[in-house]
């Protein structure tokens, strides 16, 4: 892939909010939890567990617990992704600040938000309150939420959809140290 392609792919993905009511199939999700998995994590112990969601009744239970997502339509898919702590244990070397676990978590959305993507499906991070989620999947001990991604084929006319995609430029945000 050129450097182009990948930019061009980052250009494209956007928070998509409302959504085809097609589902999205197990094929796919399983594809994009696969790119998910090839996500960079610390002492690459793969600390990230997808719980993936298509059950009305729950999806629209677990809707509930979004701090601020409840207004998503039609996603016919969401993924609550867990980190699993009781890991940090098992590191070969201590694992010296454990949000590291939670941040190879987040680089595996991201895979899957840009492999989303790639295969022509909208996706949104959504915040989730935690605790309650934990509740509702019956999630073990160990396991604490990360967040969730909403999942779906864009509806007609929603797919440049979001409420903020401009950015500052990264000349603004960085320094070169000489
Ligand atoms: C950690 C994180 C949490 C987010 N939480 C939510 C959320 O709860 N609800 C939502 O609609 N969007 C959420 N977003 C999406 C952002 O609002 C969105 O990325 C931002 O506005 C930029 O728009 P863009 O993704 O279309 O470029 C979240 C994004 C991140 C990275």
């Amino acid at each position: 892939m050129t450097f182009d392609a990948f930019k061009k792919l980052c250009e494209e993905r956007r928070s998509i909010r409302y959504f085809d009511e097609k589902p999205v199939s197990k094929e796919d999700v399983m594809r994009l939890l696969d790119v998910a998995c090839l996500a960079p994590s610390v002492e690459n112990l793969q600390p990230w567990r997808f719980h993936v969601i298509q059950d009305k009744k729950l999806l629209h239970h677990l809707m509930e617990q979004c701090c601020y997502g409840n207004f998503i339509e039609g996603a016919g898919t969401f993924i609550v992704v867990t980190v699993d702590y009781s890991l940090e244990n098992s590191a070969a070397d201590t694992v010296w600040n454990e949000k590291e676990l939670d941040y190879s978590c987040m680089a595996a959305m991201m895979n899957l938000i840009h492999g989303a993507t790639a295969m022509g499906l909208g996706s949104c991070w959504v915040s989730l309150y935690r605790g309650d989620v934990h509740e509702i999947l019956k999630l073990p001990h160990g396991e604490q939420v990360v967040g969730g991604i909403m999942l779906g084929h864009y509806r007609k006319g929603e797919e440049k959809a979001s409420n903020g995609h401009s950015r500052k430029p990264a000349s603004d945000v960085s320094t070169f140290h000489e």
